[in-house]
């Protein structure tokens, strides 16, 4: 098959981690008889340097011209003090709204290799971490008004029920795939937009009796997330309770730079990203673990290229480095064999056999 592959590699440490993620989607185009072309894109920092603007219109085209996008990371203290509206995390915003991919699904599973590395004590880790937080991505305060005048500034929450319902039915059926166990987060208690979240995902129920829902507050989903993880199958929560949750949930699994995303719309066309940001502290050091872009892009063979088996043999592949010893700086631990980012892209494109 042939595909074209809009690559940002953004700022920071984005260069660097995507990298690697190409040198593994080169092996599987070798070994599975596969082109892939890839486009580069400017978005982020970068592009504010060199275009003065986060994510210029001829960018964004070439993205939803592709057939999806890989994305490294954007942002640093470099741009800081640019106004809210240019900010490189504003390029991001602007690519997934201008992408249409409102369904943001990061998993959240701990590697038994990596079980030392959770700062969760054993007995709860040992229960198992394994579930998905369906993140929506395209509405809710990251997209309403923001203002400041004078000394007063302003952020508007906002959702209708259709942006309620389309997250909610991916949620339903993620879980349906799964162990058929949706927890809906919210803050009911307090927000009306949690409110109406709360009355649709109820009613969608209705249209999913195989799946059992449950309701809680988010609050209490932060707490519940270190005490008893493996109580959770799939989440679906708004965009900003899910930004901060996927944080949490990723960090209980060991490494933040181990977890990829997918964000997918309407069409086949998906957004893949590791979740974590661009580490300026550590960039251009070769030290960044790039295995969350690595698993980013096999997110992107299976769910938006409907090759199953390549993404498998990336999975495995990353299964056997970890097997063989392999830890960058962040998964670190005693009697392991410590690398740097490129040779972590090396080891896991060797190590990709053909399923
Ligand atoms: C993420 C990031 C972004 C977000 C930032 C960089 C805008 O934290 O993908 O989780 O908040 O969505
Ligand atoms: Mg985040």
């Amino acid at each position: 098959m042939v595909k074209n592959i809009a690559v940002i590699r953004g700022d920071g440490i984005g260069p660097e981690i995507v990298n690697e993620a190409i040198k593994v989607l080169d092996k599987v185009a070798e070994l599975y008889g596969h082109t892939f072309n890839y486009t580069d894109v400017d978005m982020g920092g970068c592009a504010i340097d060199k275009w003065g603007d986060p994510l210029p219109e001829a960018e964004l085209k070439k993205c939803t011209e592709s057939d999806s996008v890989l994305l490294g990371a954007v942002g640093g203290d470099k741009w800081n003090d640019v106004p809210g509206n240019m900010r490189p995390e504003k390029g991001l915003l602007r690519l997934r709204a201008g992408m249409g991919v409102y369904s943001n699904n990061r998993p959240a599973k701990i590697w038994p290799q990596l079980a030392e590395a959770s700062p969760l004590k054993r007995s709860i880790v040992d229960k198992g971490i394994d579930f998905i937080i369906v993140r929506e991505l395209i509405g809710g305060i990251y997209f309403g008004e923001h203002k400041t005048e004078g000394d007063t500034a302003t952020d508007v929450l906002t959702y209708n029920e259709a942006e309620i319902e389309r997250i909610g039915r991916i949620g339903f059926e993620t879980a349906q795939k799964r162990g058929k166990r949706l927890c809906s987060v919210e803050k009911s208690n307090v927000l009306d937009s949690s409110r109406l979240w709360k009355k649709v995902m109820h009613k969608l129920a209705e249209e999913y009796p195989d799946v059992e829902l449950s309701d809680m507050l988010v609050d209490n989903c932060a707490m519940q997330i270190v005490k008893n993880p493996a109580q959770f199958d799939v989440v679906v929560t708004e965009n900003m309770f899910g930004d901060i949750l996927s944080d949490e949930a990723s960090m209980i699994t060991g490494s933040i730079g181990m977890i990829p995303s997918s964000s997918l719309g309407a069409t086949a066309c998906g957004l893949y990203e590791p979740i974590h940001g661009s580490a300026p502290d550590i960039a251009g050091k070769d030290i960044a673990n790039p295995i969350g872009t690595i698993l980013s892009a096999a997110m992107m063979l299976r769910f938006s290229f409907d090759m199953p088996q390549e993404a498998d043999a990336i999975e495995n592949a990353v299964w056997a480095y970890l097997d063989a010893g392999y830890r960058t700086a962040d998964i670190m631990s005693d009697g392991k064999t410590l690398v740097g980012c490129s040779e972590c892209g090396r080891l896991i494109a060797q190590k990709l056999k053909k399923e």
